[in-house]
């Protein structure tokens, strides 16, 4: 299974200060020699910590691929197509988010996924959405002819969180804190059983499965032998261990428990 490691804290970080450190050019270097197969960065609309010349130099001198994730705003596409990063994954944006917080609506988006899901094939960009377990959703991603999807692991990640933790790991769930644990166990398996779902259907449109959000040193225990998921896209866990070990030690603890 390979290992997209998500940047975007690094860049983060150096907006606290909006000053030119720490500099998240520095870190694709540690990431190769750690072993990551690919740089996960998102060029968000508000630039809150990736900006565009971060993409232009990740892209320029990185060794592995580079996976873009950004939303289907008109300017940040044709910024995009511009850009050329092997990969775009499409999420779904909201200014006032902390962090992404579900999939795409086909439902709702679907004409405008699929002109710009288009356009960037056409310009030789991989193409991947970002959407949640739901199998209603997996039909319509067929009709969108995109390379990969990236599932959602999100609401498996709370679960999984607020059973053993206690704590959401975001702030969206914290009512469900009030579940009893049978329930939790319940909604837990539940949502194991939806990525199963989704990996199964995808597996037979051949459309290639990505998997985040939410992934940490605990609960890819129980996503990392799911068959049928190629890669995983893991972000704050990785960043939050490199402060106390280092980026590098960070990225192999995650590799030794994924291989
Ligand atoms: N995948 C996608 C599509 C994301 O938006 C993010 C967060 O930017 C991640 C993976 C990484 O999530 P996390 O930081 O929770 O590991």
């Amino acid at each position: 299974m390979k290992l997209g490691v998500n940047i975007d804290h690094i860049a983060l970080l150096r907006q606290a200060r909006a000053i030119n450190s720490p500099d998240p050019l520095d870190a694709v270097a540690v990431c190769e020699r750690a072993g990551a197969d690919q740089i996960t960065i998102h060029l968000r609309e508000d630039r809150r910590h990736i900006h565009e010349d971060d993409v232009k130099k990740i892209i320029q001198y990185s060794k592995i691929p580079i996976n873009l994730e950004c939303s289907i705003d008109d300017d940040i596409m044709a910024l995009v197509n511009e850009l050329k990063p092997h990969r775009v994954t499409i999420v779904p944006e909201k200014r006032e988010e902390v962090t992404t917080e579900g999939g795409l609506d086909l439902r709702v988006n679907f004409d405008k996924i699929y002109y710009h899901s288009r356009t960037l094939r056409v310009n030789n960009i991989e193409v991947s959405l970002f959407v949640d377990p739901d199998p209603e959703i997996i039909k319509m991603v067929k009709s969108a002819e995109v390379d990969t999807i990236e599932i959602h692991t999100g609401t498996f990640a709370n679960y999984y969180a607020m059973l053993n933790t206690n704590l959401a790991y975001t702030h969206n769930s914290i009512k469900e804190l009030e579940l009893p644990p049978h329930m939790l166990k319940k909604k837990l398996r539940e949502s194991i059983d939806s990525i199963k779902a989704m990996i199964a259907e995808a597996d037979e449109f051949g459309i290639a499965v990505a998997a985040g959000h939410g992934l940490n040193y605990q609960n890819i225990s129980m996503i990392k032998d799911l068959q049928g998921i190629s890669e995983l896209n893991i972000g704050q866990s990785i960043i939050a261990r490199s402060i106390f070990t280092g980026l590098e030690i960070a990225i192999k603890d995650m590799k030794e428990l994924i291989k």
